[in-house]
């Protein structure tokens, strides 16, 4: 479904299933982590779908024949540290040959504000399609900087990949870059007071990785 053009929320009873069980918080690592990239692999897909294609020319076992193939190369995928390297495997299992560059962002538990810790791209970034990874956009902090970091570099084309998203989140993010197109598996009602989304699915990092 398109909210605007800028914003794609990907509603399917698959999907829907599946974000059942991450909600839920007795689901397990294993299980939220498979579920993760699984979502993540179709968002790429829908991401995907205006990708360019080049003509060239190949045998089939019968005959040559002109086949359309994705130039890999042209892709970066960026997750931001840690939750984002969640996505990671979904989008690799898309996109073998993609490049990848870290951001490390933590969010301030009091201020909300996001910290930068780490960043390191692929080299020529700028000349190549940006993917960011983040299982949630909340107040849409660590996206904005990671947006503003990738710009700073130069890189022309972002689009920004989560599964769930705030609305408080999307509307920063389409006010400070309207260019960038949203991917999301679902919309959430709001923020709490402490910034996490509700329902939600609770800390995505500490799920990932079983850290609490
Ligand atoms: C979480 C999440 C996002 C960020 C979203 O990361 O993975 O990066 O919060 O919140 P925002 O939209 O309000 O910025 P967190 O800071 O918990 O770090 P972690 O991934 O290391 O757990
Ligand atoms: N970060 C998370 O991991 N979960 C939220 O609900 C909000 C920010």
């Amino acid at each position: 479904m398109e909210i605007n053009k800028n914003v794609v929320v990907i509603d399917n009873p698959l999907i829907e299933h599946k974000l059942s069980i991450i909600r839920n918080k007795n689901t397990g690592t294993k299980e939220f982590r498979e579920i993760i990239g699984e979502i993540a692999c179709i968002l790429c897909y829908h991401a995907l779908s205006d990708a360019k294609l080049k003509e060239i020319e190949i045998e089939t076992p019968i005959c040559k024949t002109k086949v359309n193939i994705l130039d890999e190369d042209n892709y970066a995928f960026v997750p931001i540290l840690r939750a984002g390297t969640g996505m990671l495997n979904g989008l690799i299992s898309m996109i073998p040959n993609a490049k990848i560059g870290h951001i490390g962002l933590y969010r301030n538990e009091e201020t909300l504000e996001p910290t930068m810790y780490y960043y390191k791209m692929p080299k020529n970034i700028s000349k190549k399609e940006v993917i960011i990874l983040d299982p949630m956009l909340a107040t849409g902090g660590s996206a904005t900087d990671t947006i503003k970091m990738l710009k700073k570099d130069g890189v022309k084309k972002i689009k920004f990949l989560c599964i769930i998203a705030a609305p408080e989140g999307i509307e920063r993010l389409q006010k400070e870059y309207p260019d960038v197109k949203i991917f999301t598996s679902c919309i959430d009602e709001t923020l709490n007071e402490k910034g996490y989304i509700v329902p939600g699915l609770g800390d995505a990092g500490d799920r990932i990785f079983g850290t609490k």
